[in-house]
C-alpha cells in the first residue's frame, strides 16, 4: 500500500547505509579529528544483515519505493556486497544504485555490473591531485578515482560524478571539472557544502551558491535550463549549448528542495530517519529482530512515514544550524 507523510509526500526513494567505516576521512565528512584512530565503529554485529536488509528493502518497495540507493560510509568496504546486490536485484521494479569512493571500484566493477547493479554515483571533489589528496585526507590520489570511474563505465554502468563544493578548497577547479567530464556520457553533479553532522564546522560562507557554480561554467561552456527527469530529482540539470552532455547542481542550502523530497534513509544498524537533518531514528532492527511478521514491519514503517513533516532546509537558521544532528557517513549520504 502506497504511504504518503503529513504534507503529502509519498516515499519513492531508499538510501540504505551498509557500513558505518570509511578508508577516506574527507574533511567535511569524517574529519580525522573526530574520526580518529579512537573512533569506535560499529561491530558486526550490530549491523543489519544482507537477509535483514532485503526484508526491510521490500516492505519500503511494497509502500511505494522505486530507487534503492546503497551508500554509507564507503559501501564497497562491506565484506560480499555483491550478494547483497544480487538479493536486491531481484526485487521486481526497482532501480539499484551505489554511491562510492572509488578507491576500490576498479577492482570490483565487473562484480558489481554481474550483481545486477544499474547505476553508479562516483564522489570526486577536484581532478588536481593535490588538492585531491588534501580533501579525502588519506592522501588518496585521483587517477586511482578516475580508473575506477573508467571501469565502472566500461562494464556498462550508467556514472554520475558528485563534487561536493567547499569555498576556497575546491571551487577554482570547477570549470577544469566541467571540462573533463563534458563528452563523456558521465553527468557531473555540484553539490553545495552541507551543514550536515556536527564535526565538519560548516559555515555559510564556505558554500559555494549553486547558482555562482552554473554562472562559472556557463562564462566558458554556455547552458541551458532542462526540465527534471522525474519528479523529486533533487538536482537541476542544465545542459552545454554544443551538445557535450549536462551538468547537475543540489542546491540543498541555497534552494531547498523538502516540498518534494520522497526519500527515506536506514542506518548501517537498521535506524529508520525521514530526513537528513533528523535527530532520532527509529529502530528497525529491533523490530526485525524480534520477530515481526511482514505486515507487522510494513506497519510500523508506515506509521513513521505518515508522521513525517520534516523540512529542515526550508526551515534553516542560525538556530538549527546549532541543533544536534547525526553524521552523513552515519545515516548515509
Ligand atoms: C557520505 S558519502 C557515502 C558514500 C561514499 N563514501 C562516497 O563518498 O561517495 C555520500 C555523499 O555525501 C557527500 N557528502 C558528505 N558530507 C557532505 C557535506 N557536508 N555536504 C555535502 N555533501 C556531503 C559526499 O561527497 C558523497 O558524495
Ligand atoms: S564522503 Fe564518503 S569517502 Fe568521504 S569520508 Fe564521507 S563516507 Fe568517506
Amino acid at each position: 500500500m502506497e504511504i504518503v507523510d503529513t504534507l503529502g509526500r509519498p516515499v519513492r526513494d531508499l538510501r540504505i547505509s551498509v557500513t558505518d567505516r570509511c578508508n577516506f576521512r574527507c574533511t567535511y565528512c569524517m574529519p580525522k579529528s573526530v574520526f580518529g584512530r579512537d573512533y569506535r565503529f560499529m561491530d558486526r554485529k550490530e549491523l543489519l544483515s544482507f537477509e535483514e536488509i532485503e526484508r526491510v528493502a521490500r516492505s519500503f518497495v511494497r509502500q511505494g519505493v522505486e530507487k534503492i540507493r546503497l551508500t554509507g560510509g564507503e559501501p564497497l568496504l562491506r565484506k560480499d556486497l555483491e550478494v547483497l546486490i544480487a538479493r536486491l536485484a531481484e526485487i521486481p521494479g526497482l532501480e539499484l544504485t551505489l554511491t562510492t569512493n572509488a578507491s576500490l571500484l576498479e577492482r570490483k566493477a565487473v562484480a558489481l555490473r554481474e550483481a545486477g547493479l544499474d547505476r553508479i554515483n562516483v564522489s570526486l571533489d577536484s581532478l588536481d591531485d593535490a588538492t585531491f589528496r588534501a580533501m579525502n585526507d588519506v592522501d588518496f590520489p585521483v587517477a586511482e578515482v578516475l580508473a575506477g570511474i573508467d571501469a565502472a563505465a566500461d562494464v556498462g554502468l550508467e556514472v554520475k560524478v558528485n563534487a561536493v563544493v567547499k569555498q576556497g578548497v575546491n571551487d577554482a577547479g570547477i570549470v577544469a571539472m566541467a571540462a573533463h567530464f563534458r563528452n563523456t556520457g558521465h553527468t557531473l553533479r555540484f553539490i553545495e557544502f552541507m551543514d550536515v553532522g556536527a564535526t565538519n564546522g560548516w559555515r555559510m560562507d564556505d558554500v559555494v551558491p549553486a547558482a555562482e557554480i552554473v554562472r562559472r561554467i556557463d562564462e566558458v561552456f554556455p547552458l541551458e535550463p532542462i526540465d527534471p527527469a522525474y519528479s523529486g530529482e533533487v538536482a537541476q540539470r542544465w545542459r552545454y549549448r554544443d551538445g557535450a552532455g549536462e551538468i547537475g547542481v543540489i542546491t540543498s542550502v541555497t534552494q531547498p528542495f523538502c516540498g518534494s523530497c520522497t526519500r527515506a534513509r536506514i542506518s548501517a544498524e537498521g535506524k529508520l530517519y525521514t530526513c537528513l537533518f533528523a535527530v532520532r531514528g527509529t529502530d528497525l532492527r529491533a523490530i526485525v529482530r524480534g520477530g515481526a511478521t511482514d505486515e507487522e514491519l510494513d506497519l510500523a514503517i508506515g506509521e513513521v512515514w505518515a508522521k513525517r513533516s520534516d523540512r529542515y532546509s526550508e526551515l534553516r537558521s542560525e538556530q538549527t544550524v546549532a541543533r544536534a544532528r547525526v553524521e552523513m557517513s552515519y545515516i548515509g549520504g
